[in-house]
C-alpha cells in the first residue's frame, strides 16, 4: 500500500482548522461601498437592475454611510445623478452640483471615520451619456476632457473628497487631475485611477443607475480598453503610476482576475478591483430563483477577488458583506 506524501485534508477536517490555515481573509476593511446620490427627489428610488441598491436622497444618503461606518466599512465612493444635463457635463464641477452636496454634507455626518471617494467622470451628467466632451467628428476629444477632469477635481477636492478615482480612461487624465490638484491648494487628495477599466456589457445596471443612456446606441469602446487585452492593461497601469496614481483599480472584478494577480505583481501601490453592477446583479438574480446561495455566492466571489490580489474591493454587497464577516 502506498501513501500520498501530503494529505491535504487533514488540515481541513474543521471550521477551526480551515480558519488558522486559510489563505486569503476578507475583511470588512478591504470594502468600499458605492452610493448613488440623486438631485431633486424625496424619497429614495430602488433601481431595477440592482436589487437592494438605490439613489439616494441627500438624507438617506447620510443615513446610509453612518450605517456603514457602524459597520465598519472604511469607504465609500460617490456617483451623482443630476436633474439636469448637458453637453458639456458642468454639472460634475459646480460647486452645488449633487456630489459636492453630498460630500460637503457627509463630512459633516461622519468626519474622517469613512473615506470619501467620488468617482471623476463626466458621463452621469453630459447629455449625450459618454465620459467626456465630443469633438466636431462626434468622438470624445481627450485634451478638452482632460481640461473639464480638472474642473472636477478641484470642485470636489474643495467639497471635501478625500480620494478622488477618475474613470474616463482619457489619456492623461491622472497627471492633469495630479497637476490641478497640486496647483491649487490640494496635495493631500490622493487618486485611485481606474486604470485597467475594460469596456464591459457588465455595467449595464449602473447605467440604469445613473439614468445614462448612450446616444445613438453607442459604446465606450473608443477609450476603454478591450476585453482581449491584458499586457495593455499593465502599460495602463503602468503609466497611471507614473503620472502620480496613489492607487489603481481594475474592473471588471471577476472578469480581470488574471489581470488584477499581474497588476499587484506588477507595482507597489494599492490595487482596488470593482466588483461591478453587472456582477452583483447576476448573483442576486440568480439567488431571486433559488438556483445559488445569494450570500455564499457573494462571498465565494469576493474572496476570489481578493485571492488574486485586490487590496479593497468595490462592491454594491458592502453593507451585506460587512453583517456577514
Ligand atoms: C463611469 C463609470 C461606470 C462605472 C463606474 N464608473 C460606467 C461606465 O464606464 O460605463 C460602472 C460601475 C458598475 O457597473 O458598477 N462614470
Amino acid at each position: 500500500m502506498s501513501f500520498p506524501a501530503r494529505r491535504l485534508r487533514r488540515l481541513r477536517r474543521t471550521p477551526a482548522l480551515r480558519r488558522l490555515v486559510a489563505e486569503t481573509r476578507l475583511s470588512v476593511d478591504d470594502l468600499v461601498a458605492p452610493l448613488f446620490v440623486r438631485e431633486d427627489i424625496d424619497e429614495p428610488r430602488p433601481i431595477a437592475s440592482l436589487p437592494g441598491v438605490v439613489q439616494h436622497t441627500l438624507d438617506s444618503l447620510r443615513k446610509e454611510t453612518a450605517a456603514l461606518a457602524r459597520a465598519g466599512v472604511p469607504a465609500v465612493v460617490l456617483f451623482g445623478v443630476p436633474s439636469a444635463k448637458d453637453a458639456e457635463g458642468s454639472g460634475a464641477w459646480d460647486p452645488d452640483g449633487i456630489v459636492q452636496v453630498a460630500l460637503r454634507e457627509l463630512r459633516d455626518e461622519v468626519g474622517d471615520e469613512v473615506v470619501l471617494m467620488a468617482d471623476l467622470c463626466l458621463d452621469e451628467y453630459t447629455d449625450h451619456g459618454h465620459c467626456g466632451v465630443l469633438g466636431p467628428d462626434g468622438e470624445v476629444d481627450n485634451d478638452p476632457t482632460l481640461e473639464r477632469y480638472a474642473r472636477v477635481a478641484l470642485a470636489q477636492a474643495a467639497a471635501g473628497a478625500d480620494v478622488v478615482a477618475p474613470s474616463g480612461m482619457m489619456d492623461g487624465q491622472v497627471g492633469a487631475i495630479r497637476a490641478a490638484l497640486d496647483g491649487h491648494g490640494h496635495p493631500a487628495v490622493a487618486i485611485l485611477a481606474y486604470a485597467a477599466k475594460y469596456a464591459s456589457s457588465l455595467y449595464g445596471p449602473f447605467r440604469d443607475a445613473v439614468d445614462v443612456s448612450i446616444a445613438g446606441g453607442g459604446d465606450r469602446r473608443g477609450y476603454q480598453q478591450d476585453p482581449r487585452n491584458a499586457r495593455e492593461a499593465l502599460a495602463e497601469v503602468a503609466l497611471d503610476v507614473e503620472e502620480g496614481a496613489d492607487a489603481v483599480m481594475v474592473k471588471p472584478a471577476l472578469a480581470s482576475l488574471d489581470v488584477i494577480a499581474a497588476v499587484r505583481a506588477a507595482v507597489d501601490v494599492p490595487v482596488a478591483a470593482y466588483h461591478v453592477s453587472g456582477e452583483y446583479a447576476m448573483v442576486k438574480a440568480a439567488a431571486e430563483r433559488g438556483w445559488i446561495d445569494g450570500p455564499a455566492t457573494a462571498l465565494e466571489q469576493l474572496s476570489a477577488v481578493k485571492r488574486a490580489g485586490a487590496d479593497m474591493i468595490l462592491t454594491y454587497f458592502a453593507a451585506e458583506v460587512a453583517e456577514l464577516l
